[in-house]
C-alpha cells in the first residue's frame, strides 16, 4: 500500500506564518507538523510515499523531506499547480498511484493514535474505505459523518451549517483504487474546491462499504495559530526523560529535552519543555509547554505554553504566553513585567516597556 500525504495547501489561515514557509513545516514539539504524519505512516509500515506539494510548497518541502531516506521511506513528489481541493489533489496523483490502494493522509493534521489498526482493518475489509472520525465540540469546521445503527458510514457533509453528528472527518484515510473515479464524478463545492467528502459520498451512493475508524486518542488539524499551541501541548505531554545538553545552575522538574549544543543557564524550568540544539536561556523561567527552536534565546524572560521558532529571541520580557515568535524574530520588553501574548512573523520585532 503507497501513502499519499497532501501538502500542497498554502496555509493561509496560517498567516503571517506561511507567508515564509508552509503550515507543513511549522515547528510543534521541536519537529515540523509534516514529520509526523512521515513518521506514523513509516512506523504503519508504508514506506512508499507520495507528497503531493503546490507552487508555494514545492521548493521547501522537498528541501526538508529530500528522498524520505532519514525516515526509512521512499518519498516522490506529485506536483497539484492550483491548490483545488482534497480530490483534485488525489486526482493528480493518479499516474504516481497506479491504480494501487493508498493511505491517503493530510500532511496539516497530528493525531496521537498510530496508523497501522486503520491499515489492517482496511486489508480486512474487501472493497472497502476506512475513514478515521473523532468526536469534536465544532463539528461544523470539519468533513462530518452520519453513521446508521450498525456503525456503517452512511453520508458524509463538509463542514455542514447543521451537522448529523458531532464525528469529524479526520485527515487519514484509507483507500482502494475506485476512488479514483469517485474523484473524477465530484463537482466543485461551496468554496469552489473539489472535495474528498463529496467523493467518498459518491462511493457510499455505489454500495460500497466505508467504515469508520474511531480514534481514541486526540486529533489537532492544524489550520490556525491556536491549533499549533494546542498541538504543541499534546506532543509535548507524550515527552519523557531528561536533560541531555548543558545546563548550568538550573532547576528542572517534569520532562525537559535539552539537545547537545543547546546551553540553559540560571533556569528555573517546568517541563515539558523542548530545546533544539544552539538555542540558548538564561536567567529565565521555562515551561511549561514551550519549544524552542534551534539557535532561539531566551534572557531574562518568563517564556511559557510558547512556540520559539529558529533563531527567535525574547529578551527582558515578563511573561510571554501563548505567543509563537517566528524565524529570527525579536521580542524586546526592556524590563517590562507585562504577560504578553505575541503572534510575530519571521523576521518580525516588538519591543515594549
Ligand atoms: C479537510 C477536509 C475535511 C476534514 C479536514 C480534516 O478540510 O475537507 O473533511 O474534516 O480536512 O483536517 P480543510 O482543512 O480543507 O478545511
Amino acid at each position: 500500500m503507497k501513502g499519499l500525504v497532501l501538502a500542497g495547501g498554502s496555509g493561509t489561515r496560517l498567516r503571517p506564518f506561511t507567508y515564509s514557509q508552509p503550515k507543513h513545516l511549522l515547528p510543534v514539539g521541536g519537529k515540523a507538523i509534516i514529520d509526523y504524519g512521515i513518521e506514523a505512516l513509516a512506523a504503519a509500515g508504508i514506506r512508499e510515499l507520495g507528497v503531493v506539494v503546490g507552487m508555494e510548497t514545492d521548493g521547501p518541502l522537498r528541501q526538508h523531506l529530500a528522498d524520505g531516506s532519514r525516515y526509512g521511506v521512499d518519498i516522490d513528489y506529485v506536483f497539484q499547480p492550483q491548490p483545488r481541493g482534497l480530490a483534485h489533489a488525489v486526482l493528480c496523483a493518479e499516474e504516481y498511484l497506479a491504480g494501487e490502494p493508498f493511505f491517503l493522509f493530510l500532511g496539516d493534521n497530528l493525531l496521537q493514535d498510530p496508523l497501522g489498526e486503520m491499515v489492517r482493518e482496511f486489508i480486512r475489509t474487501e472493497r472497502g474505505s476506512v475513514i478515521a472520525l473523532k468526536e469534536v465540540p465544532n463539528p461544523s469546521d470539519y468533513g462530518v459523518a452520519q453513521l446508521d445503527e450498525q456503525g456503517r458510514v452512511v453520508r458524509l457533509v463538509e463542514k455542514p451549517a447543521h451537522p448529523p453528528s458531532a464525528l469529524a472527518v479526520v485527515g487519514a484515510y484509507a483507500f482502494g483504487p475506485e476512488i479514483m473515479d469517485a474523484c473524477k464524478r465530484v463537482r466543485p463545492s461551496n468554496r469552489g474546491e473539489l472535495e474528498i467528502t463529496d467523493a467518498i459520498q459518491s462511493l457510499i451512493d455505489d454500495g460500497r462499504p466505508v467504515l469508520p475508524h474511531r480514534l481514541r486518542g486526540w486529533w489537532k488539524d492544524t489550520g490556525k495559530a491556536e491549533h499549533l499551541l494546542e498541538a504543541n501541548e499534546c506532543v509535548l505531554d507524550e515527552l519523557r526523560g531528561m536533560a541531555e545538553g548543558e545546563t548550568v545552575d538550573c532547576q528542572l522538574s517534569g520532562a525537559v529535552h535539552v539537545a547537545p549544543g543547546a546551553r540553559l543557564e540560571k533556569c528555573v524550568v517546568h517541563g515539558p519543555v523542548v530545546v533544539a540544539k544552539g538555542a540558548h536561556a538564561q536567567g529565565s523561567h521555562l515551561g511549561p509547554y514551550v519549544s524552542l527552536g534551534p539557535e532561539a534565546q531566551v534572557v531574562d524572560s518568563r517564556v511559557l505554553h510558547s512556540i520559539l521558532m529558529d533563531g527567535a529571541q525574547a529578551s527582558q520580557v515578563g511573561a510571554l504566553t501563548h505567543s509563537i515568535l517566528g524565524r529570527r524574530s525579536r521580542a524586546v520588553g526592556k524590563g517590562s513585567t507585562r504577560t504578553v501574548s505575541l503572534l510575530l512573523g519571521d523576521d518580525g520585532h516588538v519591543q515594549f516597556e
